[in-house]
C-alpha cells in the first residue's frame, strides 16, 4: 500500500535475458528515485508477478553496482502472458485469461507507470495492457536485435561479441586440423547475430534464415576453397537458418511458453550431409546460451543507460503506450504498437549482406 504522495513506477523484466537489463533497471530506478523523487517498485519474474502480486520496493542502493552484472535482478519467464497463460491440471495443459488479476494488482499498486523490459513477447502483452488503460512505457530488449521501431536493441553487442570470439577460437582449430567448423548461434527469425560475428570473425559461409540456403552450393564452396589450398573452412549459421523449400531444426517445444518452438540442430544437420559430399572432417559447435549470459559490453552499458534515461522522460512527459528507440545515433520513442507486427528481419539486400558476398562470403545461395 502506497504511504505517501510521491509518484510510484514498477518495473518490470520478460522473456529471455539478455546482459545490459540490470543497466536499465538501474538507470530507470536512479534517475526517477534522483531527479524525480518518485518511489520504484520492482516486480518479480515478468508478468507472473503481477498476476501473483509480488513486488518489492526498490531503493537507490539496490540498484547500485549492478551495472555490469548480467541477467536480471528481478528475475524473469517467458511462460507468463496474463491473457493467455498456462495452467498444468494433471497431464493437461489449459489456458486462462488472467488479466484481470494483473489489473486489479496494478489498481492496488498505485502506480503511475509500470515500465515493461522486453522483446516482442513482453512488449506486446504491454501494448494490450496499455489498451486496457495502463500506462505502460516499454524498453526493447533481446540479444537477437529484431524488434520493430528500433534501429538496435541493447544485449545484441554483448552476444556478437561472444560469438565473435566463438568463432575466432573456432578458427584457429580448425585450420590446425584442416576441417570445416560449423558454429551454430542465436536468432529464430532474423539473422542479425550470425550476420554480425560471421562477418566479425571472418568467416566463409554465413546462413541466415532471410536466405534459405542449398546445401550443394556450400559443399561446392568449401571445396573450391579446399582445391585453392585453403584446406578449412568456418561456416556461422544461425538457429533459425533453413534450406531452400525446406523446415528449421526444432529442438524441443516448450507448450507453456509465449513462444513455444525452441530451434537447435541446424549445425549438427549440416555437418553430417557436407561429411558426405566433401572429403573434409566436418564438426560443429553451438554457442547456446553462452551468447546470452555475462557482462555487458561498454556499447551496451551505455545505450542500455541511455534508453533507460529515456523511459524515464516519456513517463514525465506521461507519452505512455510507447517504448524507447534507438534511431540512427538519437534515442527516441515508437509506438509499441510496432512491435505486435513481427520480427526485424535482415533485408536480403542489406549493406552488409552486400559487403560480405563482394569480399568472397557465401551465403550458401
Ligand atoms: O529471443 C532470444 C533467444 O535467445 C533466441 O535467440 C533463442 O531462440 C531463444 O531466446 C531461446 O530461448 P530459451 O532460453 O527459452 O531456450
Amino acid at each position: 500500500m502506497k504511504k505517501n504522495n510521491k509518484r510510484r513506477i514498477a518495473i518490470l523484466t520478460g522473456g529471455g535475458d539478455c546482459p545490459g537489463i540490470n543497466a536499465v533497471i538501474r538507470a530507470v530506478t536512479k534517475k526517477a528515485i534522483l531527479k524525480y523523487d518518485m518511489e520504484v517498485v520492482g516486480i518479480k519474474d515478468g508478468y507472473e508477478g503481477l498476476i501473483n502480486n509480488q513486488f518489492h520496493p526498490l531503493s537507490y542502493d539496490d540498484v547500485s553496482g549492478i551495472l555490469t552484472l548480467g541477467g536480471t535482478i528481478l528475475g524473469t519467464t517467458n511462460k507468463a502472458d496474463p491473457f493467455h497463460y498456462a495452467v498444468k491440471s494433471g497431464n493437461q495443459l489449459k489456458f486462462e485469461d488472467r488479466s484481470r488479476d494483473v489489473l486489479r494488482n496494478i489498481e492496488e499498486l498505485k502506480i503511475d507507470c509500470l515500465v515493461c523490459i522486453g522483446g516482442d513477447g513482453t512488449l506486446s502483452v504491454a501494448h494490450h495492457f496499455y489498451q486496457e488503460g495502463v500506462p505502460v512505457v516499454g524498453v526493447p530488449k533481446t540479444i537477437d536485435n529484431d524488434i520493430r521501431g528500433t534501429d538496435i536493441t541493447f544485449g545484441f553487442d554483448s552476444a556478437v561479441t561472444i560469438a565473435t570470439e566463438g568463432v575466432d577460437r573456432i578458427h584457429t582449430t580448425a585450420q590446425s586440423h584442416h576441417r570445416i567448423m560449423i558454429i551454430e548461434v542465436m536468432g529464430r527469425k532474423a539473422g542479425w547475430i550470425a550476420l554480425h560475428s560471421g562477418i566479425a570473425g571472418g568467416g566463409d559461409v554465413i546462413l541466415i534464415p532471410e536466405i534459405p540456403y542449398q546445401v550443394e552450393k556450400i559443399a561446392e564452396y568449401v571445396h573450391n576453397r579446399s582445391k585453392r589450398g585453403r584446406r578449412f573452412s568456418i561456416i556461422v549459421v544461425a538457429e533459425g537458418a533453413r534450406p531452400v523449400g525446406g523446415e528449421t531444426v526444432i529442438r524441443k517445444i516448450v507448450k507453456e511458453s509465449t513462444e513455444p518452438i525452441r530451434l537447435g540442430g541446424i549445425s549438427f544437420v549440416l555437418a553430417e550431409q557436407l561429411e558426405n559430399m566433401v572429403d573434409l572432417e566436418t564438426r560443429s559447435v553451438v554457442m547456446g546460451h553462452l551468447q546470452r549470459g555475462g557482462s555487458p559490453t561498454p556499447f551496451d552499458r551505455v545505450l542500455a543507460t541511455r534508453l533507460g534515461s529515456k523511459a524515464v522522460d516519456l513517463i514525465i512527459e506521461k507519452c505512455f503506450g510507447k517504448m524507447v528507440s534507438v534511431q540512427g545515433n538519437s534515442i527516441g520513442e515508437a509506438p509499441l504498437e510496432q512491435v505486435t507486427q513481427g520480427p526485424r528481419l535482415v533485408p536480403v539486400d542489406h549493406e552488409l549482406v552486400i559487403a560480405g558476398q563482394e569480399i568472397g562470403v557465401s551465403f550458401g545461395n
